[in-house]
């Protein structure tokens, strides 16, 4: 079997476009990391897979192989899997479709946000947009077919911007370690899956760092969290500052995000690697896992989906499970709607 990434000595991870292969295109083989001592103990795996379908066919042996890999709080990286953008698509490959307010072009159902042009270019960017929306979800249905019927299509997104240089406050700013949670948009334990595709034409990779496994993560960060005011979930609710009670589950994902990003020793001193995606390449993680920051890179598409504990494997992996073990409570209600 032949690695299908480079690895040199300080564990840096290079996902570079394959050697064509013999194998038909969709079927599927899991490359194993052939150096794991260059990487730092109890860093973020990523494990290459070498698929070049967005519909590919999965062996079942390799669907629970990849779900665990997955829900372990690997990055899966698919070297060979391009997103096909049309010849009259190549102009949107540009940040002057952006309005220039939004930090990101996205696409919720079928309404096109942060973009401007022209109606009829605007609905040429929500095809190609939707187009990927269609190929992210499909992929993600045949790679883990247990999780297809509970899977919820949220938002995709077109992200036209360098990935650093933008000036955000540092809450924002996703050249941090963090992992993902949204302030407006409490979501009880769901899961956050994440497939993102880089499309840059000038051959530039989209450049991450990954960090240590959430459990280290939340030990070392969760006591610098405050707790809940009393009241506070149901004001934030009242005030339409969050959709629905914030529960203290979403309440600590906040406060790891944000102590994270804050903490300037964390992000150099914490354990951690760099992963680069050439171009063409797509890669799939869960986003409320893996702690993750874009250092660099242009033009990316990403799709986001949700999915409740019990579709997974193993859902003592979760945060909300490795939440609740350390604090030793529930952090969400069970019984709530
Ligand atoms: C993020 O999800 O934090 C940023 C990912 C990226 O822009 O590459
Ligand atoms: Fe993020």
């Amino acid at each position: 079997m032949r690695p299908c990434d480079r690895r040199v000595p300080d564990g840096i991870v290079v996902a570079a476009p394959l050697v064509r292969r013999e194998a038909p295109a969709g079927r599927v083989t899991l490359v194993h990391q052939p150096s794991l001592q260059t990487v730092p103990q109890g860093v973020t795996p990523v494990v290459m897979l070498d698929i070049a379908s967005w519909r590919p066919r999965v062996a079942a042996v390799d669907v629970e192989h990849h779900a665990r890999a997955l829900e372990a709080g690997s990055v899966l990286v698919l070297p060979r899997l391009a997103f096909g953008i049309e010849a009259d698509e190549t102009r949107f490959l540009d940040v002057r479709w952006s309005d220039g307010k939004a930090k990101n072009i996205s696409l919720e159902g079928q309404a096109i946000k942060g973009a401007r042009g022209a109606a009829d270019d605007l609905a040429a960017l929500a095809r190609m947009v939707g187009r990927f929306a269609a190929d992210a979800t499909a992929l993600v249905g045949a790679l883990f077919p247990r999780y297809a019927a509970h899977l919820l299509r949220a938002r995709t997104s077109y992200r036209p911007f360098g990935a650093a240089g933008r000036a955000v406050s540092w809450r924002k700013d996703d050249t941090r370690l963090h992992v993902d949670a949204f302030p407006s948009r409490p979501n009880r334990g769901e899961r956050i899956l994440r497939v993102f595709c880089n499309v840059n034409p000038n051959g530039e990779d989209r450049v991450w760092r990954v960090g240590e496994t959430f459990e280290a993560m939340a030990r070392r960060l969760l006591p610098h969290v405050r707790s809940m005011y009393a009241g506070e979930s149901a004001a934030l609710a009242a005030l339409h500052v969050t959709k629905g009670p914030r529960s203290e589950y979403d309440h600590l994902m906040l406060g790891l995000h944000d102590r994270a990003k804050a903490d300037v020793d964390y992000q150099h001193g914490s354990a951690q690697r760099e992963i680069r995606f050439a171009p063409g390449t797509t890669w799939i993680c869960y986003s409320d896992q893996v702690m993750h920051a874009a250092s660099s890179g242009q033009f990316m598409l990403e799709q986001t989906t949700h999915l409740p504990l019990s579709a997974l494997y193993e859902p003592e992996r979760s945060p909300l499970a490795v939440l609740e073990r350390i604090t030793g409570r529930e952090l969400v209600r069970r019984n709530a709607t």
